[in-house]
């Protein structure tokens, strides 16, 4: 159910999942290339046929403003698809989420609460269900 120009906040403990979840989605795309955690670099790119992915781990920064100061604004737009680690980092200049997956530790896997947060998401998310 997800489309280019969506933000999508993963939430999570450190190990919840977010990193592996992103990967999954990046398979699900058919990109069978290396996916690393963008802990240092704070964005990894990934262009796929139809879309570019934009991988974010927020986690490092200390200031929410080093999200315009790196352009990540120019990044994240109609034409792509975020996925944000740790959203909370950047909390009132990213973008608001169309999707936010909450991710938990369950024994050996893990729980995903998954909440369409926008108009499209919502819509989306409803044809999904139906399906
Ligand atoms: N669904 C899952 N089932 C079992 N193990 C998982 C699952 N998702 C992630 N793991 C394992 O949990 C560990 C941490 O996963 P991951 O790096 O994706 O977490 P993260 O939420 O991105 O953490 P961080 O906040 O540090 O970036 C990895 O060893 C990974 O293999
Ligand atoms: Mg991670």
């Amino acid at each position: 159910m997800l489309k280019p120009g969506w933000v999508v906040y993963l939430r999570g403990n450190l190990g919840a999942g977010k990193t592996t979840l992103v990967r999954g989605i990046l398979r699900a795309y058919g990109y069978d290339g290396r996916v690393k955690s963008p802990t240092y670099t704070l964005l990894e790119s990934y262009v796929l046929s139809k879309f570019t992915l934009q991988h974010y781990d927020l986690y490092r920064m200390i200031d929410p403003r080093e999200w315009l100061d790196a352009g990540f604004r120019d990044d994240c737009n109609a034409t792509t698809l975020c996925l944000v680690e740790w959203p909370e980092k950047a909390e009132g200049l990213l973008p608001r989420p169309d999707v936010e997956i909450r991710l938990s530790v369950a024994g050996e896997g893990r729980t995903a609460h998954i909440e369409a947060l926008s108009p499209d998401g919502r819509k989306e998310m409803q044809a999904w269900k139906e399906f």
